[in-house]
């Protein structure tokens, strides 16, 4: 049997340096903002390089080739970063954090926070371009932001509700919104705390 060369060709260790250095820096802001807060602000922070699969995938479904070229530098998200915060103050500080830093040039942004998408979805990503040339996306969001997109991509793969699908949708926008609510709530208890 061959085996099938990966699209990221001998690029691929480049590309997981490159990840362990935003994750490291991650690490710096998160220790920088702990000393402020007293508190770390980051519940849990993953990384991934796409898998193969999923990579040639989004190739074939943009008409792009499947090549190193087209993951690398057509696509910017062969790098992925979730970062999860406790609270929606800090998701802005990292932001903040990551705009400032002279390592990256952020390209791209969408608040999915201030705007949710119609179906509730809400993060905020960013697309970084590394001095070395190469991009990843970050998403940060909160802990009720990212336990209502879990969920929701579980449900993704459940198709068989034909004439509920409408009900469904709503449904999880509902929960999408009351969970934004709390986070609201959760933000201000935390600004008396810290006034106080
Ligand atoms: P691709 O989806 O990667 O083709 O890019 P895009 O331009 O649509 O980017 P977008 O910023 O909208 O979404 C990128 C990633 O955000 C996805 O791969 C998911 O991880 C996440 N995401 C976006 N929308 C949703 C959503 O409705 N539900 C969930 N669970 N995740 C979402
Ligand atoms: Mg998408």
């Amino acid at each position: 049997m061959e085996v099938q060369e990966s699209i990221y060709g001998a690029r691929r260790p480049a590309l997981e340096k490159v990840m362990d250095g935003i994750m490291k820096h991650i690490g710096e802001i998160r220790a920088e903002m702990e000393q402020k807060l007293s508190m770390d602000p980051v519940e849990h922070c993953l990384c991934r390089i796409k898998s193969e699969e999923s990579m040639r995938e989004k190739c074939r479904r943009n008409n792009l080739p499947e090549t190193a070229e087209s993951a690398l530098e057509v696509l910017t998200d062969a790098i992925g970063l979730r970062i999860v915060c406790a609270f929606v103050d800090d998701v802005y500080t990292i932001r903040d954090y990551l705009k400032a830093s002279d390592e990256y040039e952020v390209i791209k942004e969408k608040d999915y926070i201030r705007r949710a998408k119609p179906n509730g979805y809400r993060s905020y990503h960013m697309i970084l371009r590394t001095k070395a040339g190469y991009f990843a996306e970050i998403q940060l969001r909160t802990i009720s932001m990212d336990t209502w997109a879990a969920l929701e991509h579980h449900l993704k793969y459940k198709k068989s509700v034909g004439s509920r699908a409408a009900l469904i949708e709503e449904e999880l926008k509902r929960c999408a919104d009351e969970l934004a609510s709390t986070d609201l709530s959760m933000q201000t208890i935390r600004d008396m705390i810290l006034e106080a």
